[in-house]
């Protein structure tokens, strides 16, 4: 596997719609992913293997904070620690971008979710009751407010390259 990162163009939103289907139960639309990927006060990043898009991370931002929209691997590709390097472009780009602290809803049976926000200090700061339509499930609201504390280094260093390198031992496990 040849996997590496970079910034999302309204171009991707198709490959990144498809990725989305397989991934939540009330998908975005391609159109919705072209207008986010055109909109300036957000920042969407994918995760490719060669040229395929495998994987994307978004978030919406204001006033120094983030919000985390979606993150989905791709069914094939889960569970190989691709989701983790993912949200970390992802807080690096929005710290890049001048934000602090950043938040995110996700399902209390989101388990593979769960353990990876909590891998980067996400705490739960709340619950809205029955907020997804679908099974009318709560979401836990989480916030992390020293994302300075992840990775001090990206602090005031501006706007980054996303970077690009294998996952060693990939192919075996495909
Ligand atoms: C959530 C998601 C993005 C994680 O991506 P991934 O590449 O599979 O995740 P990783 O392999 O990096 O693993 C992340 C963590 O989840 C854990 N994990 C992975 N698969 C798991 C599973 N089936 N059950 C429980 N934990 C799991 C890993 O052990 C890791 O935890 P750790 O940091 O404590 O070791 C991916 O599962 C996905 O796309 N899910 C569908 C869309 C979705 O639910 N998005 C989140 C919406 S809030």
């Amino acid at each position: 596997m040849r996997l590496r990162f970079r910034e999302m163009v309204p171009e991707d939103a198709g490959a990144v719609a498809e990725v989305e289907k397989e991934s939540f139960p009330t998908p975005w639309s391609r159109e919705s992913f072209w207008r986010e990927a055109a909109n300036e006060n957000t920042c969407y990043l994918l995760a490719l293997d060669g040229e395929k898009v495998i994987g994307y991370a978004g978030c919406w931002i204001s006033f120094g904070e983030a919000q985390i929209t979606n993150i989905a691997i791709a069914r094939a590709y889960r569970g190989k620690g691709i989701g983790t390097q993912l949200m970390e472009a992802v807080i690096r780009a929005s710290m890049a971008r001048g934000c602090t602290a950043m938040t995110l809803e996700v399902r209390p049976s989101n388990a593979p979710a769960l353990a990876l926000y909590h891998h980067y200090g996400f705490r739960e700061a709340g619950r809205r009751k029955g907020y997804y339509s679908d099974n009318g499930e709560d979401a836990i609201i989480m916030w992390n407010t020293k994302l300075a504390e992840l990775f001090p280094d990206a602090v005031g260093q501006g706007k980054q390259v996303p970077h690009e390198e294998d996952i060693p031992g990939g192919k075996e496990r495909e």
